[in-house]
């Protein structure tokens, strides 16, 4: 596609098929536009009345051809439909292992954390050929993350995580858009990801994150804001112990179960009487309000952390990183001219 300047880079594992998928139905609606179009024009020609006594023929109906006309759209929509849900569902569900990224909208940028602790401001850089997994949320209205070389995208909604994927296939420096209009500056509310070679990645890690990981900055403030005094890991104390929770389900108070990921524990925190853990009284104060969407989020990799068997998102540094030659910045392939 790169000859054609309507469309972005293709540089993430699925885009070649989001690019494949939209030109099919472009290519099929295109046909039959031209074929309606054509049909009406030819036959209003060679069937226009020629005389002003003409009557039009009688003519019976056509029971194969109402067949054919009904059966064939039928197929090619449901090639559509089925095509894309397979498409939909790939892009919708993370696999397993995945370097998390945490990403907060608000008027006009866009915020990104690493659980290693380095932030960003309208850039975000990726290590190429790992699946990378974007928590987004945000902090006033509704935004909405675009990568278009990825061919994925997700609305940050104020309150909550939603949350896209995707893996990096080519070296480079590429667009980020808001791609849901909030406010004057919507059009400004732009950036870059930065895809980078692993080595290249690893040493950009290093340069960073001098306030310690994510984890450690929400262990700190999960003593600042005395979560530890109840949290007790023996699970003794006035709130459930917090060890080995994340990807379980858990007992409500209520009747039911929820499954504990990042979303049930921002819930947990900002509405703390909505899914109480059965055998605890509703006893935690709500934290809304007290705690900036960066210290949730790094609150919400402290308790992840104590779940060491779920954690998939820690960078693992390679020891080899002493041998990159090159800057973290250096310009990849992708971007060479
Ligand atoms: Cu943010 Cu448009």
């Amino acid at each position: 596609m790169g000859g054609i300047p309507l469309f972005p880079e293709a540089a993430s594992s699925f885009a070649s098929e989001v690019d494949a998928l939209y030109l099919f139905i472009v290519a099929v609606s295109a046909f039959f536009t031209v074929a309606v179009s054509v049909a009406v024009v030819v036959f209003g020609i060679k069937y226009r009345r020629k005389h002003a006594e003409e009557v039009g023929a009688h003519i019976e109906g056509s029971l194969p051809l109402e067949l054919a006309w009904s059966i064939i759209p039928t197929i090619i929509s449901m090639v559509m439909f089925g095509w894309g849900a397979k498409l939909f569902y790939e892009m919708r569900v993370p696999p397993d292992e995945t370097l998390q990224i945490y990403a907060v909208g608000k008027q006009w940028m866009w915020k990104f954390q690493h659980t290693g602790g380095q932030r960003e401001i309208n850039e975000l850089h990726v290590p190429m050929g790992r699946p990378i997994k974007v928590l987004v949320t945000s902090e006033d209205v509704l935004h909405d993350l675009y990568f278009p070389a990825f061919r994925t995208k997700i609305d940050a909604i104020p309150g909550r995580y939603s949350q896209l994927w995707f893996t990096a296939t080519k070296a480079g420096r590429y667009r980020i858009f808001c791609a849901e209009y909030c406010g004057t500056k919507h059009s400004g509310m732009i950036g870059s990801v930065v895809v980078m070679e692993p080595p290249q990645y690893q040493a950009w890690l290093a340069g960073g994150g001098t306030e310690g990981t994510m984890a450690e900055r929400g262990a700190k403030l999960f003593n600042d804001l005395a979560c530890n005094t109840c949290h007790l890991d023996s699970g003794q104390g006035r709130g459930p112990s917090l060890k080995d929770i994340i990807g379980k389900p858990v007992e409500l108070a209520g009747g039911g179960t929820a499954l504990v990921d990042e979303g049930y524990l921002r819930e947990s925190i900002l509405n703390s009487q909505a899914k109480v853990v059965k055998g605890f009284a509703p006893l935690m104060p709500t934290f809304q309000g007290l705690i900036s969407e960066e210290g949730l989020a790094a609150l919400i990799e402290h308790i992840k952390s104590l779940s060491p068997q779920a954690t998939t998102s820690a960078p693992a540094l390679v020891p080899a990183a002493a041998t990159i030659s090159s800057t973290p910045d250096a310009p990849a392939q992708g971007a060479q001219r």
